[in-house]
């Protein structure tokens, strides 16, 4: 059975950059023998979380989808210096039950000259998930010229985004770190 990686894009725009680096980093996913899927968050009816609710609209479905897949690769557009609202909020209807363990890729794309901030949240936000993350991570600064008719202008950006894909599958069965500070003390979905 080849590994199941599924991608998952924190931009709603139709031409979203951070979709088509994605669908780079799901090559680099083919390239290692696993198998790629990109889960659309346009799909998907995720409100914003309210925890008293124990489902709203999609959130079953879509948690479902993270759970069942080996490794996890989120993408993420640089807003006001960190990952997308929409993005935490698809992991807001998440937890442990999708993310304890579990091997996790980042990305994230910037108008600017600064990604790296949205990936340091992002690493912090899946600490507390208590996922195993990548320590290779892939920054696309100046989103707006780093692609040509969806093919990156720039190989060696490729190649970090296609070695993200790969090493999400070559570390998808990876040990599992004993459980982090964080996610022994962000209780909140639980507690
Ligand atoms: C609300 C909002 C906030 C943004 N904040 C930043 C920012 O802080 N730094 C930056 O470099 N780009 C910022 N941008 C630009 C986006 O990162 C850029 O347009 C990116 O390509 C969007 O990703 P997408 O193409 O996947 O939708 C912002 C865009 C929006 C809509």
């Amino acid at each position: 059975m080849p590994v199941e990686v599924t991608a998952i894009a924190g931009s709603l725009r139709e031409n979203s950059h951070t979709r088509t680096a994605l669908t780079h980093a799901l090559r680099g996913v083919e390239d290692a023998g696993g198998r790629g899927t990109m889960l659309d968050l346009r799909e998907f009816e995720l409100p914003p979380l309210n925890p008293d609710r124990d489902e709203q609209g999609d959130s079953a479905a879509f948690a479902r989808r993270v759970r069942e897949a080996d490794a996890v690769v989120l993408g993420t557009p640089t807003y006001h210096g960190s990952f997308s609202g929409v993005l935490k909020n698809g992991l807001d209807h998440c937890g442990f039950d999708e993310f304890d363990g579990k091997t996790v890729g980042l990305l994230a794309v910037a108008g600017g000259a600064f990604p790296i901030t949205a990936l340091e949240h992002l690493r912090s936000v899946c600490r507390a998930l208590d996922a195993w993350v990548l320590p290779h991570q892939a920054a696309i600064p100046r989103a707006s010229s780093a692609f040509d008719d969806g093919e990156f202008a720039d190989e060696d950006l490729e190649e970090r985004v296609l070695t993200l894909g790969r090493r999400a599958v070559e570390y998808a069965a990876i040990e599992p770190d004993p459980p982090t500070f964080e996610s022994g003390q962000n209780v909140g979905a639980d507690g």
